[in-house]
């Protein structure tokens, strides 16, 4: 199958191009144009997005999404592969389980699946899952994400796996102990709300405590969705010792603060919580200065009753992988620049998972997306692929939204 993009520019670029396709690989540049011709509208163009954290509840908690939905979602925010986690029902610790997602996932034509696995059998913490089969049929990652490694002595044997495998682990680094029933950060703002709070230590000490585990065992750990000061501190000063860590940080701890719990609306109740003001300018320092690896969204979709629950009661989570970028690009690309993040969302997570880092050359893989810098819309939740149809951004406008996804040579999404 052939595919030209018409009208397009590379990034610092203000020249217009076009790009064919063919066979699910970059053909070349600016050839006659060939086969299917679409026009790209001006659009700037960079390889498709990696998602390495999204929740996309399949199998078990499809009333909240499914593949389709989720990976449908993942194009449109101009994702071209997503690595799913392993917190559904039942939990994906089973390599059949991880072959018929992605069997499933690639018939769908939308975002390329990678599915991780638990590190656990059952995201209980205790045995080992089968990491072995778990990796041989397809699974990228082990992680507990939604739960806490409390065990440390299993977490430091799922590392010693890991590494012999040549896999990296992921962590939702959170003291449970210390969390114990905070719905929010705890500071002022709980406080003054009477809410039970979540200590920045939480997520501090599980850092400190796991950085040893790295030490120790000199396997590759990648702490996820970073929302403290300190926590990123700590994961600074590990690679500082030259352990191999990586990091992310996700949009909503970015643009997003304790404050707007204030109305008491689990919309904006996710684990670990927003934080204050100076967490998100400190985890905004670390993308610029390079220790955060990469952006993640943690995209964690649940039904509309469920969120509309009492803040002590309704889940945790926020999904939004369809404005990821626009929020980005609106609230930070400014500061960050248009090259330094796409790099956070192409290259650095590809780094993490230890892929090949993704270009526009002839002869790459054809995943790219194609993206209004420009234009504002206003975010409209009832337009989403994502079963959520609510978002915390919902009735603002950004700019940066995709107009084109490509996935293997094929068009997984096109803004009407
Ligand atoms: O807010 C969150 N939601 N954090 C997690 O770690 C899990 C996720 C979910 O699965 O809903």
């Amino acid at each position: 199958m052939t595919l030209t993009i018409t009208n397009i520019k590379r990034v610092g670029s203000d020249k217009t191009e076009s790009v064919t396709v063919e066979n699910g690989k970059i053909k070349g540049w600016n050839l006659p144009a060939e086969g299917d011709v679409l026009d790209g509208k001006g659009g700037t163009v960079a390889p498709a997005f990696l998602e390495i954290h999204a929740h996309l509840r399949e199998p078990g908690q499809t009333e909240k999404e499914d593949l389709q939905s989720g990976l449908a979602a993942a194009a449109a925010g101009g994702y071209g592969t997503v690595v799913c986690m392993p917190n559904t029902s039942p939990v994906i610790d089973d390599p059949a389980l991880v072959r018929s997602l992605i069997e499933k996932a690639n018939g769908l034509g939308l975002a390329r699946l990678r599915p991780s696995a638990a590190l656990t059998k059952g995201q209980k913490g205790e045995a080992l899952a089968e990491l072995t089969y778990l990796r041989d049929a397809g699974a990228v990652m082990f992680t507990d994400d939604g739960r806490t490694n409390e065990n440390a002595r299993v977490l430091r044997l799922g590392l010693e796996y890991a590494k012999s495998l040549g896999m990296v682990v992921s962590v939702h680094a959170e003291d449970a102990t210390l969390r114990a029933d905070g719905v929010m950060n705890e500071g002022p703002v709980s406080e003054a709300l009477g809410l039970p709070g979540n200590p920045a230590a939480a997520e501090a000490a599980r850092i400190a405590r796991d950085m040893e585990l790295v030490a120790q065992t000199g396997a590759r750990l990648h702490v996820q969705h970073l929302s403290t000061a300190r926590g990123l501190d700590i994961v600074r000063e590990a690679k500082g010792r030259g352990l191999p860590v990586t990091c992310e940080v996700c949009p909503h701890h970015l643009d997003l603060t304790d404050e707007k719990l204030r109305e008491f609306d689990a919309m904006y109740k996710v684990a670990p919580p927003l934080r204050t003001q100076a967490d998100a300018d400190h985890l905004l320092e670390g993308l610029l200065d390079g220790s955060v690896d990469c952006i993640s969204t943690d995209h964690a979709p649940h039904t509309r009753a469920e969120k509309e629950r009492d803040l002590l009661d309704a889940p945790f989570g926020i999904a939004y992988i369809e404005v990821a970028f626009p929020v980005m690009w609106t609230r930070f690309g400014e500061k960050l620049g248009l090259p330094k993040l796409i790099d956070l969302m192409t290259a650095g997570p590809a780094r993490v998972m230890g892929w090949p880092v993704p270009t526009l050359d002839e002869g790459e893989n054809a995943d790219l997306v194609v993206l209004d810098l420009n234009t504002e819309r206003e975010v409209n939740p009832a337009e989403f692929k994502s079963k959520a149809k609510f978002t915390p951004w919902q009735g603002q406008k950004l700019r940066g939204f995709p107009l084109l996804t490509v996935v293997d040579g094929k068009v997984a999404f096109q803004r009407a």
